[in-house]
C-alpha cells in the first residue's frame, strides 16, 4: 500500500455523538471544537446554525424552533489526528437521516446526562450502533449537577443497553461537591474548577491511591474515593479493546461538558482507542481502505439551503482510495461517469492540502437529483456497499392534494423527497391513487408539506391514518403469501421499491399477525440482512 495513504488513514477517526436531547451534545461538540481550535469562542456553533438556516422556508421550521432538522459535518484537529464528528440530531422531531449517519461512522460517542441515565432516544440510536457493532465510548455529563449515584448510571447503562461498562474515570462528589475525576488507567488526579479554563495544576499525577496527595487534595472524599477505586477494581472488566472494538464494551468518562471538565479525557479517548477507518463490506466483496481505488458511498442528501436553486448535496463517506477534487467517478446505479468538480471537501481547517480526500473523510457532491441514499461510487469497478437501513415508520398521513391539476407534479415531488430519504412512500394495493407518507417524528411531514409548496409549487394537507406500526413483509411460500395479501386488503401498501408492507394499528395487533403468520418473514428495519453482514463481518 502507498505510504502516504496508510498514514492518512491512521491519523482519522470518523465519529458520531449519539444523545437524548439536552444531555449536552451541542455544549460537548462545542467544547471539543474549541479545544481542536476550529472555533474561538463557545456559542458560535448555535449562531451559525441560525446565520446560515436564515434562506429559506423550510429552515424557518428549523429556526422557529430552534432545532437542527439535518445533520452536519464538523472536522478539527486533535493531537495530530483528523477528526470528522457528523452530527446527530437528538430532538424529539428527527428522521432516518439521524439513523443512516451511523453508517457512515466507525465509532460513536455516547452522551448522558447523569441525572437522567439513559433516556429513549438515545436507546434506539444504540439500537442501531449495536446492529452494526459501533463502538461506542460514554460521557456521563452535568457531573457539576446533582444526578444519579455513578454506580446507578452505570448500571442503567448496562441493563438497558446490554453493554458492559469499563469507568476509565471515576468521579469523586457531584453537584456542589463535584472535586474531579481520579483517570484509572493513568493514576492521575484531575481537578474541577467551575469554569471553562484549565490550570497545568488541575491535573497531578498521583499514581498510588493511597498516596497522601490525595487526602491533601481532597480531605475527606479521598476516602470514599479510594473505597470507590477499590470496589471498581473488584467489580469491573478490565478495559479491553477488542471488545470494545465489537461495540460489546463501553469506556466511560464523567464530566461537565458546560465547565469544559472531562472534554480533553474523551478527546483523547477518540484518538486512542476508537477506530481508524474501518473495511465495508459491498454485495460483492469486502472494500479495505487502503486500496489504491477511489470508493464511497451515499449515506445522506441534503436538499440546497437556497430556494432558488434546485440543486442537492450528496454526503459521499470515502471507504478507499484516494478522491481528488475534478477526478472522474462511477455511478453505479446509473451506469454513468461523473465528474466531480464541485465537491465541496468536509476538511480539518489545519490541513494544508484541501483538493483531497482519504478513507474516513465527508464529501459532499452536488447533484441534480442523480445521485441517491445508498449509491455507491467507484473508480469503476461495479460494487454496492451494504447497510444503509430503512426503519419501519411509526407515524402515518394520507396526503390530500389541495390543487387536483398538479397531480403529476405532486407525485414527481413526492417521489424525489421519499428517494432522498426525507420521508417514506407509500401507495395502497388497493387505493387507487393515494399517496401514505410514514415518518418517524411528526417533522419529516411538515419538512415534506414545506418543500412541495417551494420546490414543486404543490399544495397538500394531510389526513392523519390511525396505524402506529409497520413491518416489511417477505415470504419465500407463495400461496400463502398471495393468502395474506388477500386477507388484509385495508393493511397492505408497497414502499418505493415496490416491497409489500404491513401497516398495524397498534403493537398488541402487530404481535398477534406476527405469531399467526410465523411463515412469513416481518422486518422492521430493511436491508437488515446487508446490516448484520455489513462492515462489522470486515472486523
Ligand atoms: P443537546 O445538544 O444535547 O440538546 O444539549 P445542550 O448542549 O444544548 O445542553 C442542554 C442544556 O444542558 C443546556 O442548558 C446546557 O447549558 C446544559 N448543559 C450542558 N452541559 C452541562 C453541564 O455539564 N452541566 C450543566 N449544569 N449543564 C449543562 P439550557 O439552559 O437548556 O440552554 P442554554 O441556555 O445554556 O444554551
Amino acid at each position: 500500500m502507498h505510504r502516504r495513504q496508510a498514514e492518512e488513514i491512521a491519523r482519522r477517526r470518523t465519529f458520531a455523538i449519539i444523545s437524548h436531547p439536552d444531555a449536552g451534545k451541542t455544549t460537548l461538540t462545542e467544547k471539543m471544537l474549541l479545544f481542536g481550535g476550529a472555533i474561538q469562542l463557545a456559542g458560535s456553533i448555535k449562531a451559525r446554525h441560525t446565520a446560515r438556516h436564515a434562506t429559506s422556508d423550510w429552515m424557518a421550521i428549523e429556526r422557529e424552533r430552534g432545532i437542527s432538522v439535518t445533520s452536519s459535518v464538523m472536522n478539527f484537529c486533535f493531537r495530530d489526528t483528523d477528526l470528522n464528528l457528523l452530527d446527530t440530531p437528538g430532538h424529539a422531531d428527527f428522521s432516518e437521516d439521524t439513523y443512516r449517519v451511523l453508517t457512515a461512522v466507525d465509532s460513536a460517542l455516547m452522551v448522558i446526562d447523569s441525572a437522567k441515565g439513559v433516556e429513549q432516544r438515545t436507546r434506539k440510536l444504540m439500537e442501531v450502533c449495536r446492529l452494526r457493532n459501533i463502538p461506542v465510548i460514554t460521557f456521563v455529563n452535568k457531573l457539576d449537577r446533582m444526578g444519579l449515584a455513578p454506580l446507578a448510571v452505570l448500571q442503567d447503562i448496562e441493563d438497558t443497553l446490554q453493554i458492559e461498562c469499563v469507568p476509565l474515570t471515576w468521579p469523586i462528589g457531584m453537584g456542589r461537591d463535584f472535586r474531579g475525576v481520579f483517570d484509572r488507567r493513568h493514576g492521575e488526579l484531575r481537578l474541577f474548577r467551575p469554569g471553562t479554563e484549565r490550570r497545568p495544576d488541575d491535573v497531578q499525577i498521583i499514581g498510588d491511591p493511597a498516596d497522601a496527595r490525595l487526602d491533601d487534595a481532597l480531605g475527606e472524599q479521598a476516602t470514599t474515593l479510594r473505597q470507590d477505586l477499590e470496589l471498581l477494581d473488584g467489580a469491573c472488566a478490565p478495559f479491553d479493546q477488542a471488545h470494545f472494538l465489537r461495540g460489546s464494551q463501553t469506556p466511560v468518562f464523567f464530566g461537565s461538558a458546560l465547565n469544559n471538565f472531562g472534554v480533553q479525557e474523551v478527546l483523547d479517548a477518540v484518538v486512542d482507542l476508537a477506530p481508524p477507518p474501518q473495511p465495508r463490506a459491498t454485495a460483492t466483496r469486502v472494500v479495505r481502505p487502503d486500496e489504491p481505488a477511489f470508493t464511497g458511498f451515499v449515506f445522506k442528501i441534503q436538499a440546497n439551503m437556497d430556494p432558488g436553486h434546485r440543486d442537492r448535496i450528496a454526503f459521499v463517506r470515502i471507504c478507499s482510495g484516494r478522491f481528488e477534487r475534478g477526478m472522474k467517478v462511477r455511478h453505479l446505479r446509473e451506469q454513468k461517469d461523473l465528474i466531480v468538480k464541485d465537491a465541496t471537501l468536509f476538511l480539518a481547517r489545519t490541513r494544508t492540502n484541501v483538493e483531497e480526500a482519504w478513507p474516513g473523510d465527508i464529501i459532499g457532491i452536488h447533484t441534480r437529483g442523480r445521485l441517491n441514499i445508498g449509491d455507491t461510487l467507484t473508480e469503476g469497478e461495479p460494487l454496492q456497499f451494504l447497510g444503509i437501513p430503512s426503519f419501519a415508520p411509526e407515524l402515518f398521513r394520507l396526503v390530500v392534494l389541495r390543487n387536483p391539476w398538479r397531480a403529476k407534479q405532486l407525485h414527481l415531488g413526492l417521489q424525489q423527497l421519499a428517494e432522498e430519504g426525507a420521508v417514506q412512500l407509500f401507495r395502497p394495493l388497493h387505493g387507487g391513487r393515494d399517496f401514505i407518507l410514514g415518518a418517524l417524528g411528526p417533522l419529516q411531514f411538515e419538512v415534506t408539506k414545506a418543500r412541495l409548496r417551494d420546490e414543486y409549487d404543490v399544495e397538500i394537507d394531510f389526513q392523519p391514518l390511525s396505524y402506529t406500526a409497520a413491518r416489511w413483509v417477505y415470504g419465500t411460500d407463495k400461496a400463502r403469501l398471495d393468502k395474506f395479501i388477500a386477507d388484509h386488503p385495508d393493511h397492505l401498501v408497497r414502499d418505493l421499491a415496490g416491497d409489500l408492507v404491513y401497516l398495524a394499528g397498534d403493537s398488541w395487533l402487530l404481535e398477534r399477525k406476527i405469531e399467526q403468520w410465523s411463515d412469513l418473514e416481518f422486518r422492521s428495519v430493511r436491508d437488515q440482512v446487508a446490516l448484520a453482514d455489513g462492515p462489522l463481518s470486515a472486523r
